[in-house]
This record gives C-alpha cells, structure tokens and sequence, in this order.
C-alpha cells in the first residue's frame, strides 16, 4: 500500500482496510486504492464523530405554522400564465429515482413497479406519459431530466429504451446520475466491504441533485436553454400533476424562488417532511427529527400547530439553483442506521439483523431556508398524493391504485357521470393522453356517457 494512502487511513480510524490488505490480489488492491481516492476520509471521519449531533432542531420558540396559498385564487390568471410559460419553453421537469426501494423489497428501480389500475402501466410510463400529454400541449418537446444513482442507472435506461421511450423523443430525455456515500460502520466508523474489492456505497441522497446538476453540466445547460422554472417530483407518486400550469402561475406571479405543494397531515406522526417557517424563512424537519412534543402541539383551534406536510412536489428557479447550487456542498449529511451486509475483517459476509451502519445522505429542501421568496400552495392527498414505499399495507401498490381509481370516480362526478352503487371501488383508469383533470374530462365526454366498470379511458 503507497505510504501516503496507508497514513491517510491510520489518522482517519480505518485501520482494518490496512490489516486485511494482504488478503487481496494486487488487481483487487488497485481497486480499493481508486476507490479510497474518490473519498473524502477526513470528511467522512468528522461525520462520523458529530453522528450524535448532527441534526439540530432550531430554536423551538421561533418555530411557526407556515401560510399556504388556496390554488384557486385567481386560478384563471395563474392557469393561463403556467400554460404561457411552458408553452415558451421556460419550464424542465426534473424526477429523482435515484432510490433503491429497499422498503419496497424491489431489486429493479422503483419506476419500473406496475402502477396504474387496469392497464398496469409502470410508473415510468405513466410520469413520461404525462410529460408527453403536457408537451404537446405546449407544442415543444418539454426537457424531462431524471436522476438516477449507480444503483439504478443501468436498469432505468435499459428500461426507457426497451419502450422506445414511451413515444417521447429520446433527446428529450436526459439521464444524469448523483453521487454516492460509502456506508460505514455503526461503532468505529470503519468503511463497509460488500466485497473484497467493493466499497458498500449507497445513494447520497436527493440532495445529490445539485451537485450532480453542477457537476454534469446540466443546470448550465438549462440556463443556455432559457429554462427558468424546474419543476421536481419524485419516481414514487403516480398522482403527481406534473408541472401543474395552476402552481407554475403562482411561483411566478409571487415571484417566488422556491414553490412546494403541500398537503395537511393526517396526523401528529404521519410520515411526511413537516413545512416550518423560522424568522420568515422557510424549512422542512423530516418526520423522524420531529420532537413528539411539537409533533403533538395544537393551536388555540384544537388543530395542529404543524399540520403542513410535504409531499415532495417543488418547483425551483434556476437562478436560486445556480445561487445555491455553488454552495452545495454546504448541505448537511442526514445520517440513518441501517442494516447492510458487508465482509468481516476475515473477508466473511455478514448478514446483519439489526442495524449495524450508518449511511450519509443530503435532503433537497435543505436548501429551503436560502429562499428569501417562497410560496406554498395547498393540494389535496386523495387529489396528488399515493406514494408506493412499501410492499404491503400503508404506501402500498394496492393503495396507489386504490388511490387513483377514487380521484377518477371524483374526476367522473365532477364530469356530472352516475356512478352506480358499488361495494368494493370499481377499477377506473383514466390515461393522461384521454384526460388530466377533471375539466378536460368534461370536455371529452359525450353528455350521455354512461359508465361501466371496470372502466379504461384511453385515446
Ligand atoms: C420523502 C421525504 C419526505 C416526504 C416524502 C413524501 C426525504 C428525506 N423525505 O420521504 O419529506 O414527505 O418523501 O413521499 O426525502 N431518492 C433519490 N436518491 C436518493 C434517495 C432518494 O433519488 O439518494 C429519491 C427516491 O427515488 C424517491 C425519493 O427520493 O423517489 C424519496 O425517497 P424516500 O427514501 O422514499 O423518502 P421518504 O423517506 O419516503
């Protein structure tokens, strides 16, 4: 081992990649060494000693509710100010699916889970489905950007090409990958081996957004572009109204730099990111850094003093990006202990039953508090809001399409259809190619429609 590197890693406590260092072949040697380069050790050390304090929460007394906008003010203005901008081409769409579904049990990337009730398209097909609806109705191919990880990559594009990119045009499409963290140990801090030669890494987070956005060359490319407004969701929500003309109209009419839809939280646990404001600035606490005492706290109402959750739907300017993006890396590391199997000192796989490491990742709305402008607008969870998180139970497939077949039954009635009695929900699909509100629905149908389950409207 060259003398600087193995001096590097004394200092930084990772001595066991030293002792074992004998055991490997030259060529696996080779690996490590490259691999230890890409990484920050002293870095990853300081993490490491703060891992007990790394999340503070601000001062509790200046925490306050946050205003939220009702979307149908002057909905008609905003409406058709966000079909102006997208139709001047000043918005991207940007999905993260960087992700590895490990709740979901899933070793595919999330995307590719069958989503939608009767034709059981995938959630790449339907988010790109919407892309495609939307494009056409701003007459421009729409940029649609999606963050993937080492993790995922391979498979997400391997996926888009095997469906001819769901008839969207393949230039507009663009695939750019985030970083990773390497996991280390719960105790010493020690890097995790999944293999001989084979650091365990794992996804930094959405927040790895930015610096991938910087890194590749992208959020240049955006501003070369004239795009002005990027619009975020995540792979996991087949409600999500991709860039909803109605939101792009407020952020831009407030001149906001950062916009987000929220939704009111079922409860004091539910499990959503918690929207806060501390001296006029914005910020979201995850659910699993809010104290229960402020989870539980009410207003004079009875209702909850942090009722605001996030369903990660955001709209960013690209200047406030380019603003923070500089400073990325400035972002916190979120740490979580997790189970992840590795190699012993012997270079014996370990299968951990509980958890034995941390992992290091950096959250998106971190950036929140930089915005001196910011703007939350309301949305309804039975309206935008499913995600598929885990197998069975709560978030689940059967609740995502349970979730999509009630908002077309709602879509329907609005539409002034009867819909017969019924015990169990009819299966409904409503494509975004046919319709993607319950407006256009309207227009569609013909007055005597009647509907018979299950139901699939497609063009
Ligand atoms: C997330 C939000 C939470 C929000 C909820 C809504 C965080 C930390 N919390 O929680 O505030 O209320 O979603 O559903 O985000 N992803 C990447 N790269 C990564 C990690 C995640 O692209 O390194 C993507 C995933 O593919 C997924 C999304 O980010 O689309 C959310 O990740 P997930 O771990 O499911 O977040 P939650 O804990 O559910």
């Amino acid at each position: 081992m060259r003398q600087d590197l193995r001096q590097r890693l004394l200092s930084t406590n990772q001595g066991r990649i030293i002792s074992r260092w004998e055991k490997l072949s030259p060529h696996e040697q080779s690996l490590v060494e490259q691999q230890l380069e890409a990484i920050d050790l002293e870095f990853l050390a300081n993490l490491f000693d703060k891992r007990n304090s790394s999340f503070t929460l601000p001062d509790v007394e200046k925490i306050a509710p946050v205003p939220v906008l009702q979307p149908a003010t002057n909905f008609a203005e905003a409406k058709r100010e966000g079909l102006s901008s997208l139709a001047k081409g000043e918005v991207g769409i940007l999905m993260v699916a960087g992700g590895q579904g490990s709740r979901l049990g899933t070793t595919q990337p999330k995307g590719t889970w069958p989503i939608t009730p009767i034709t059981q398209k995938s959630l790449f097909q339907l988010h790109s489905e919407k892309v495609l609806t939307l494009s056409k109705k701003a007459n421009r191919d729409i940029p649609f950007m999606i963050m993937t990880s080492p993790a995922t990559h391979d498979q997400t594009v391997a996926f888009f090409n095997s469906q001819a990119f769901f008839g969207l045009k393949k230039e507009q499409v663009i695939f750019f990958t985030q970083g990773t963290m390497p996991a280390v140990d719960l105790n010493t801090g020690e890097i995790l081996f999944e293999e001989p030669a084979k650091v365990f890494a794992s996804p930094d987070g959405h927040g790895g957004t930015l610096t991938a956005l910087k890194k590749t060359g992208l959020l240049e490319q955006l501003k070369s572009q004239g795009i002005r407004h990027l619009f975020f969701f995540q792979v996991d929500n087949p409600l999500v109204q991709i860039a909803d003309p109605v939101f792009i109209g407020h952020h831009i009419s407030h001149r906001s730099q950062l916009s987000s839809k929220v939704i009111l939280k079922d409860s004091p646990t539910d499990k959503l990111g918690n929207f806060i404001q501390v001296d006029g600035r914005c910020q979201i606490i995850e659910y699993s850094d809010l104290p229960m005492e402020l989870a539980t706290r009410k207003k004079h109402d009875g209702s909850l003093f942090i009722d605001t959750g996030n369903p990660a739907i955001h709209l960013f300017d690209v200047d406030f990006l380019d603003l923070v993006c500089s400073n990325a890396a400035a972002l916190p590391f979120h740490l979580a202990r997790k189970k992840v199997p590795h190699l012993d000192a012997n270079l014996s796989k370990v299968v951990p039953e509980k958890e034995n490491a941390w992992k290091f990742e950096r959250f998106i709305f971190d950036i929140f508090p930089n915005a001196e402008r910011w703007l939350l607008v309301s949305t309804k969870r039975d309206e935008e809001f499913a995600p598929l998180k885990n197998a069975q139970g709560d978030d689940s497939p059967e609740t995502a399409k349970y979730a999509q077949s009630k908002l077309f039954i709602q879509w329907l009635e609005k539409a002034g259809v009867k819909i017969p009695a019924y015990s169990t929900t009819p299966e409904i699909e409503i494509c975004p190619s046919f319709a993607m509100d319950a407006e256009e629905l309207s227009r569609k149908l013909p007055s005597n429609f009647q509907a018979k389950f299950p139901l699939l409207l497609q063009d």
